[in-house]
């Protein structure tokens, strides 16, 4: 608690509400009793002034551009760590030990398998099926394949969740993948580590043998390093309300995965890549930043500006040197995509529009420059972050579930609708 406070006048009534200090950031206006105190709401669509929790898992400076997951800099984690370590500390807030990692490791890569009749449950979609349409169906399934880690007040229960989700995204997220280009799915190797294994399931086929390039396989690690977590974004958000009234976590990540699916959100890797495609040339650019600029045309940059981050996406500086390490790796030179990419970047970076709104390239911008040298369509994109973000929609849910001032959450509102009416019969209506 901070030993300020902020007063609140409203006529001749003034109260005093409390102010809390994190441990780093803004201070907070605790406005918990106002209503019963003074009988009125806040008023704040997009969240934007609005706290909805305490959270100890990630921190976000959107002016300094810095990202630290339980006080790590994204920098440091993506560069010395993997992926699974990232899962470890957002999950139990420390780094692992050395011995703690092997452990994890292996329960992680032990629990890969999904069980044998949700193949059956992926041939009821159709083939053209958007894959986060499939995602979003398989994973809510899962509770019903899963239902011995349902119970949601029993902290055991609740970690076998969490590792069988962590574990099996991937394949699920892979099988999605092999149905959508109607090759037959690849079932995990436990002996390939956790990138490795999904580009394995992604792409080896029965016919040919499939060597995993292992600069391509740590960028796909840091892909999902750098996805892990993002504090109270709109799908976390999502996963917190859904988790609020007691739903089983696998429910709670499908309506988190359904929110990602959102081009405004991590549909934007999909959309920045279909807007470079549309564009298809560099000398189109001008058009489509005039576009952008235009108040009267709803068009957007795809891939630029961030809700929090007003100075740089530090995730997409990270992903700039992977996307040209992975084309260096694959030797794409001449791609007209990467010129209008590039060239876009350049422009943004010094127009005064974008300057002057601050609206830098994030991490969407290069991830689907990435993806697509990996060789994922762009339907994919979205399904690619979903997987990496489920640990922290895990991390997120059980902070929440374990927190024990935790209420359902239940946003007010300000109703501007007609007042109280009586009804009229039908032949009186004009
Ligand atoms: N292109 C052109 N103008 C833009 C863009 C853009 N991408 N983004 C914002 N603006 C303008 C917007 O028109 C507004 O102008 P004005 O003040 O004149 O009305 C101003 O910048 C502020 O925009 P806003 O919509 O109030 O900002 P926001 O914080 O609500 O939205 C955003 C943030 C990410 C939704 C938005 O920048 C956007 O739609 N970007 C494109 C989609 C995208 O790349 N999303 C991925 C975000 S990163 C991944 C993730 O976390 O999910």
């Amino acid at each position: 608690m901070s030993d300020k406070s902020a007063r609140l006048t409203l006529g001749n009534e003034t109260w005093d509400l409390n102010v809390r200090q994190g441990s780093v950031g803004p201070e907070v206006i605790d406005i918990g009793s106002l209503y019963r105190d003074t009988g009125m709401f806040t008023y704040d669509p997009g969240f934007t002034s609005t706290a909805s929790c305490e959270s100890k898992i990630t921190y976000i400076d959107g002016d300094e551009g810095t990202l630290l997951y339980r006080g790590y800099p994204i920098e440091q984690l993506a560069d010395h760590g993997d992926f699974l370590e990232t899962c470890y500390l957002l999950l139990y807030g420390e780094l692992p030990t050395r011995a703690q990692k092997e452990d994890f490791d292996f329960r992680v890569s032990h629990h890969t398998m999904v069980h044998e009749q949700m193949t059956r449950f992926f041939s009821g979609f159709r083939r053209d099926a958007h894959p986060m349409a499939v995602m979003t169906g398989t994973v809510g399934a899962m509770s019903a394949f899963y239902h011995d880690s349902t119970d949601i007040t029993d902290p055991h229960q609740r970690m076998v969740a969490s590792l069988r989700m962590i574990a099996k995204l991937p394949t699920i997220a892979a099988m999605t993948y092999k149905y959508h280009v109607g090759q037959p799915f690849v079932y995990p190797r436990n002996d390939l580590d956790y990138a490795s294994n999904f580009l394995h399931m992604c792409f080896a086929v029965p016919c040919d043998e499939y060597k995993v390039n292992p600069v391509l396989s740590r960028a796909m690690d840091r892909i999902f390093t750098l996805h892990a977590d993002h504090e109270q974004n709109a799908s976390t958000s999502t996963v917190r309300l859904a988790g609020s009234s007691g739903a089983n976590p696998f429910a709670c990540i499908a309506a988190g995965i359904a929110c990602l699916w959102g081009p405004a959100h991590g549909g934007a890797n999909e959309a920045a890549l279909n807007m470079l495609t549309e564009i298809g040339s560099v000398d189109r650019i001008p058009e489509y930043i005039a576009k952008a600029k235009d108040k009267n045309d709803p068009f957007r940059l795809m891939g630029f500006g961030h809700r929090v981050y007003k100075n740089y996406d530090p995730r997409a500086r990270i992903m700039q040197k992977t996307t040209h390490e992975v084309l260096a790796e694959l030797g794409i030179k001449d791609d007209p995509l990467l010129d209008v990419a590039m060239e876009l970047e350049r422009i943004a970076l010094s127009d005064e529009y974008f300057v002057e709104k601050r609206l830098y390239p994030n991490i969407d911008f290069y991830s689907g420059i990435t993806l697509r040298a990996l060789g994922f369509p762009t339907t994919m994109f979205t399904v690619l972050f979903a997987l990496a973000r489920t640990v922290g929609w895990i991390a997120q849910w059980k902070e929440m579930i374990e927190d024990p001032s935790q209420r359902i959450g239940r946003p007010r509102q300000l109703y501007t609708g007609a007042a109280q009416r009586d009804y009229t019969p039908i032949d009186q209506r004009s």
